[in-house]
């Protein structure tokens, strides 16, 4: 049977792909940066999972204001990049994984979470960018993958409350898939940021810090925040945290913390990453 072996939490900044691109990991700016991610790299060599489902969200390039679903999962052999307006270099396709696609669409949508299935998707930054960051130095990268797309751009969004329904209902399906596979979930996106209008350039270090505690060792009171609470603590574009609740849904009751990094700041938010294990 397939395993969740992982999750991995990390944030989608735009221009850390372009840093990738620029050979920039030793420029003394990015390189605390891209120190936080030695031992996601070292997890994942050891590990070596072989399909990636990243939850992400997507930022106006598949989906846009006039189209939006809340929630949506790729169903295609293959995925292609663009880039929706950071002048980041567009990356080769990667291979999906529409066997485990399917049986995750059969498996969540009679438990009442209305899934849109997309055969054709494009992925933007909140995807690639944390992919590259893991696996920029390979040709190919080393996994299949299956985008998992989660409205956090514009209301109404889901709740935080439902998308850790929707993660336990996730990790259920992985786990019921008759193959032998190690999947490892990401939920990308945050932390505390806010891009434009009069709280632009908002940080909250004291929130993000906890937000990275409790997903840990207290989730459930992390789902008590309402989204408005979210962008009131983290900013408009912070509330991107929920995402990490669908990731840390699909692990069950209790995790162990593999990786914590922390650093502040890079572009106009904060890098966090995070490993962590299901206790089975
Ligand atoms: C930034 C962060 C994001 O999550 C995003 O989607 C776009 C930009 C930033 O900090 O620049
Ligand atoms: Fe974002």
């Amino acid at each position: 049977m397939a395993k969740v072996v992982g999750g991995i939490i990390t944030s989608h900044i735009p221009s850390v792909g372009n840093a990738i691109s620029w050979g920039l990991q030793e420029d003394p700016y990015w390189k605390p940066l891209f120190d936080g991610y030695v031992k996601v790299r070292e997890w994942l060599e050891r590990v070596q999972p072989d399909v990636a489902i990243v939850v992400y969200n997507d930022h106006g390039l598949n989906f846009f204001l006039d189209k939006m679903p809340t929630f949506a999962i790729g169903a295609a052999y293959e995925y292609n990049n663009a880039d929706e307006g950071w002048g980041l270099q567009t990356l080769h396709s990667f291979k999906g994984d529409p066997e485990l696609s399917w049986h995750l669409i059969n498996n969540i949508l009679p438990a009442g979470f209305d899934l849109t299935v997309c055969q054709e998707m494009l992925i933007d930054h909140g995807f690639i960018v944390p992919m590259s960051v893991m696996w920029s130095d390979k040709p190919e990268w080393p996994v299949k993958a299956v985008p998992f797309a989660v409205n956090t751009v514009l209301f109404p969004l889901p709740t935080a409350q439902r998308c850790f329904d929707l993660g336990r209902q996730l990790g259920k399906a992985v786990r019921s898939y008759d193959e032998d596979i190690k999947v490892v979930i990401f939920g990308t996106g945050g932390m505390s940021h806010q891009l434009s209008g009069e709280r632009a350039g908002l940080i909250n270090k004291e929130f993000d810090l906890e937000f990275m505690e409790k997903i840990v060792s207290d989730p459930i009171a992390l789902t008590r925040y309402s989204n408005t609470d979210l962008v009131k603590l983290a900013g408009s574009e912070g509330v991107e945290l929920i995402m990490w609740l669908v990731m840390r849904g699909a692990l069950g009751n209790d995790v162990n913390e593999v990786h914590r990094a922390y650093h502040l700041p890079v572009s106009n938010t904060a890098a966090g990453v995070m490993v962590l294990e299901p206790v089975d």
